[in-house]
């Protein structure tokens, strides 16, 4: 009888941990999971997902017993909490563990946009240098003023990177904290003063399309945006429309919309990298992430409490 049900993928390292604690039933083994759990949905405890699958409500409704759930990725825009809350499930995610890698994503993208960096490598790759020599310049990474919406754990360690580059940094969030940065209550103030917008923000209603069009004016035609928060963030249209017109100078791109499609004209411009959602992507990070999304689960099972629960179920421990 199936206690634990997988729905994302898993390293074998967590394999190995969570057979010895559960009794597994992986998403990708079943033909049809609503059949499957019609059948056993009953005996099912915990539900092992990540930041992109969430929590679907075909799923919860067939799992009456579920004790708790616990997400691999920090992001968690993907699983309603107010329905696990209002069943008192808890969900765990995995914070701080990634914040390196992901600052080092969001620093790849700002500066392989900044200096051309992919379209110059292709151009040398493809042996068009020989044929029809270099591209123009591009424009220095170095000394910029640089607005990160959504300063919490990566966008701190981002901006401790930045530093080296003589960045001058400010942020924008919905409350100002103790530090030296310049602080924005409003994103489009903030578009106009700077250089380059960076988004490590979370996804969900609150931030829903708040980089649109009037944003994206206000960062202008020499304007770089790189989001590696979640594509929710930005209107891709809105951000399409600016590239082609010019009215926005270049983007960096992890996140997109509606994951795995990244609109034709985000992949085709040269001005424009995309990456497919590797924020996080490495063996190291990956590796750590996986141990405390199992530990929270192993954790719950033996003394019922989590190590890491989201900020909206803290409330069920107490
Ligand atoms: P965090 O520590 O909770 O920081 C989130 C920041 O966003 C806070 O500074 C918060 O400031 C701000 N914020 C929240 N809601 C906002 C709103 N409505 N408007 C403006 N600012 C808002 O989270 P984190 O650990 O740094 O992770 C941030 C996000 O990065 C995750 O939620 C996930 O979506 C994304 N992520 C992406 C990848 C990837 O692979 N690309 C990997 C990991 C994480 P205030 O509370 O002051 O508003
Ligand atoms: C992961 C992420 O790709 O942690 C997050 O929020 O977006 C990424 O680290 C995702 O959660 C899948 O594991």
């Amino acid at each position: 009888m199936a206690d634990l049900m997988v729905l994302c993928s898993t390293t074998p390292e967590m394999q190995l941990r969570l057979s010895g604690a559960f009794d597994v039933v992986y998403e990708h083994d079943l033909p049809d999971v609503p059949t499957w759990l019609d059948e056993h949905g009953e005996d099912i405890r915990y539900i092992l997902t990540d930041g992109h699958l969430g929590l679907p409500s075909e799923v919860l409704s067939r799992v009456p017993n579920l004790k708790a759930v616990s997400s691999y990725g920090v992001g968690y825009d993907a699983i309603d909490t107010g329905k696990t809350n209002a069943r008192g499930i808890p969900v765990s995610h995995t914070p701080s563990v990634l914040d390196e890698e992901v600052a080092t994503t969001a620093l790849l993208l700002y500066l392989s946009v900044m200096r051309g960096f992919v379209t110059q490598a292709n151009h040398a790759k493809a042996g068009r240098w020989e044929t029809q020599g270099g591209l123009p310049l591009t424009r220095s990474a170095d000394g910029r003023k640089i607005g990160i919406l959504g300063l919490g754990r990566i966008g701190k360690a981002l901006a401790r990177k930045l530093a080296p580059f003589g960045a001058e940094i400010s942020y924008c969030g919905r409350s100002m904290q103790d530090n030296d940065y310049q602080y924005f209550a409003s994103l489009t103030e903030m578009a106009r003063h700077v250089d380059v917008l960076i988004c490590i923000a979370p996804g969900g209603a609150s931030t829903h399309h708040i980089v649109n069009a009037d944003v994206m004016a206000a960062l202008g035609a020499n304007g770089v945006l790189i989001n590696v928060g979640r594509g929710s963030i930005v209107d891709e249209i809105a951000l399409a429309s600016a590239l082609n017109s010019g009215t926005l100078g270049g983007a960096g791109l992890d996140v997109f919309e509606n994951e795995p499609y990244i609109p034709k004209t985000l992949r085709e411009m040269p001005n424009v990298v995309v990456t497919p959602h590797i924020g996080s992507a490495t063996i190291e990070t990956r590796r750590a992430m996986g141990a405390l999304a199992v530990d929270n689960i192993v954790e719950h099972k033996a003394s019922g409490k989590m190590h890491t629960p989201v900020p909206e179920c803290i409330h069920l421990f107490n």
